[in-house]
């Protein structure tokens, strides 16, 4: 399995603050906002990584996550000259994925909440054709909306419907065979002058070959891609990292659980950051004596958990 992040686009709805720096580089409190979705690829135990962005915007990306070794994956990095719509990252994506299957998430998405980790294992697991995430919101209007009947079959897709025929919105997550890229070429161009993710989806869900799956109530799924939004989304973090003590989407800690990295790196990797509470973090988590038996006790860490089924 593949892995894709389309952190493209010219983040017109966050500008001024977007008018010299990519809005995937913006902090969602305390880390970039490509920390999120990156994370979701590797606690699903995608490795090999393909991030997309602008050509003016890919040498910081590659200044900050570099190969992807310090956080024990592979990163590779593609441009995306003129922003074309999401389906157009498998066609710039082909090469890399060669014959495998492929997960794309959305540079701006971030996922969050118990059992995240082993719904999108077994997603990972399980998938055949192609598969997206639903999750309930306010405001559906604003995304891609999927209709479903009580066995979960999806009976429709619409790109921001006037009219939305449920309240659950497609996330920024999807899941695909090998066919995506043939698929995407072939799409048409929509209103607002793009392909559309919707569309490359309505082909599979022609075929009788798209899964939902549900994000339930205990779920946080946020797009950070306004104002507002982004805003709305620091502050959630803020504050479930300070309750709770764990950081969200902290890729050194994920790399350590996962068994990519040791402990005397990820305190090597602490202590240069250590005047932050990143960085104190990191050497706290490497310090931790008996961490194993406190998880366990808890059973509070995805990480752990699903590295132990393994
Ligand atoms: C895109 C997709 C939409 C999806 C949303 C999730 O919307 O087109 O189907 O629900 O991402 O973030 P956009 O951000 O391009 O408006």
């Amino acid at each position: 399995m593949k892995g894709i992040v389309l952190a493209g686009g010219n983040g017109t709805r966050l500008a001024p603050s977007t008018n010299g720096v990519n809005k995937h580089l913006l902090n969602v409190y305390d880390k970039p906002m490509i920390y999120y979705p990156l994370s979701v690829l590797m606690l699903g135990g995608i490795k090999d990584i393909l991030i997309i962005s602008t050509p003016d915007d890919m040498p910081r990306f590659k200044e900050m996550l570099g190969d992807g070794s310090a956080f024990g994956i592979r990163l590779q990095y593609m441009e995306q000259v003129n922003p074309d719509g999401i389906p157009e990252a498998f066609i710039l994506a082909e090469d890399f994925i060669g014959y495998d299957d492929v997960t794309l998430i959305l540079g701006d998405n971030i996922f969050y909440g118990q059992g995240f980790t082993t719904l999108f294992r077994n997603a990972l697991k399980n998938h055949r054709n192609a598969t997206i995430f639903g999750s309930r919101v306010k405001d559906p209007e604003r995304f891609g909306v999927v209709e479903f009947d009580e066995n979960q079959k999806v009976l429709s897709l619409e790109e921001k419907p006037e009219d939305p025929k449920s309240d659950f919105a497609a996330a920024g997550l999807y899941i695909y065979d090998n066919r995506a890229t043939r698929i995407a070429k072939q799409l048409p161009y929509s209103e607002r002058g793009e392909t559309e993710i919707t569309d490359l989806n309505k082909e599979y869900l022609k075929g009788n070959q798209l899964e939902v799956q549900l994000l339930g109530r205990g779920f946080a799924w946020m797009d950070a891609g306004t104002h507002e939004s982004l805003f709305e989304a620091s502050e959630f973090v803020k504050i479930t990292q300070q309750r709770q003590g764990f950081k969200i989407a902290c890729l050194e800690e994920i790399a350590y659980y996962m068994g990519y990295i040791s402990k005397q790196e990820l305190y090597k990797k602490g202590e240069r950051m250590k005047k932050t509470d990143y960085g104190q973090y990191l050497m706290e988590i490497a310090n931790r004596k008996h961490s194993e038996q406190y998880w366990e006790m808890i059973d509070k860490n995805p990480i752990l958990e699903l590295v132990q089924n393994e």
